[in-house]
């Protein structure tokens, strides 16, 4: 019998180190038997990514950046989420609502409820269960300080739109993940990301081993360079 799909999105303030994990773990989930589907948002999609190009440079409105975002995720979930997981794939999702909330909801302080509407008319109507909201199996949350995240960042790449954002921007948007964790602890792992790179990993995968989505012997690997 085929084994049912896996929906993990990963998520923390810019710098938090989540997207070089996610690799690793794909390929964790592969050498174990599982197709992997690995994704982002904003993005995805051809259509999703022309959307992300134009939140990530353009100024815009709150509300007109909640629009673009919530866009590109239906989109995204029409063309490669949903057929994934009806497919059994284990999907990784760089980002996803929660960063609206914690983005455009707490560090650009857009009402939370008009987000939450958008939430449910995006992410209902799907195949193939029209009726179901699709929300992740499982997020998880790399944990970190505003100012380490910052300090990481600030000898990395050219700072995109939300990168270059002040430090009590991400100071909100840090709580704004806080806050969904709080409200949502069954779906959220947090991970504390200012331990060293081998220990994030080792934290990782014993997320995945406790719930029996990975075997115990990946847990004791070095995970990725
Ligand atoms: P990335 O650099 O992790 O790919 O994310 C791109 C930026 O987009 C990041 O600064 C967070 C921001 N973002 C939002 O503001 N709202 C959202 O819903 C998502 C998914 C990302």
């Amino acid at each position: 019998m085929s084994r049912p799909g896996l929906f993990i999105t990963f998520e923390g303030i810019d710098g938090a180190g989540k997207s070089s994990h996610i690799e690793g773990l794909a390929e964790a989930f592969r050498t174990q038997g599982r197709a992997v589907t690995v994704s982002r948002e904003p993005g995805g999609t051809p259509l999703a990514e022309k959307l992300r190009e134009l939140v990530l440079n353009d100024a815009m409105d709150a509300l007109t950046e909640s629009l673009l975002i919530f866009a590109a995720r239906r989109d995204h979930l029409r063309n490669v989420i949903e057929p994934a997981l009806a497919r059994g794939d284990v999907v990784l999702c760089d980002r996803f609502t929660d960063a609206t909330f914690a983005y455009q909801g707490a560090g650009r302080g857009f009402d939370l409820e008009v987000l939450s509407n958008l939430e449910r008319m995006a992410q209902t109507g799907l195949a193939p269960d029209a009726s179901l909201m699709r929300e992740p199996d499982l997020t998880v949350w790399f944990d970190l300080a505003p100012d380490v995240a910052a300090q990481r960042l600030s000898t990395a790449r050219v700072p995109d739109r939300f990168e270059s954002q002040p430090a009590e921007f991400f100071a909100r948007v840090a709580r704004g993940y806080a806050d969904r964790a709080a409200a949502a602890p069954q779906r959220f792992a947090r991970i504390d990301a200012a331990q060293e790179r081998h220990k994030v990993w080792q934290q990782l995968t014993s997320v995945f081993v406790r719930r029996g989505w990975l075997a115990i012997m990946v847990a004791t690997q070095g995970g990725p360079r």
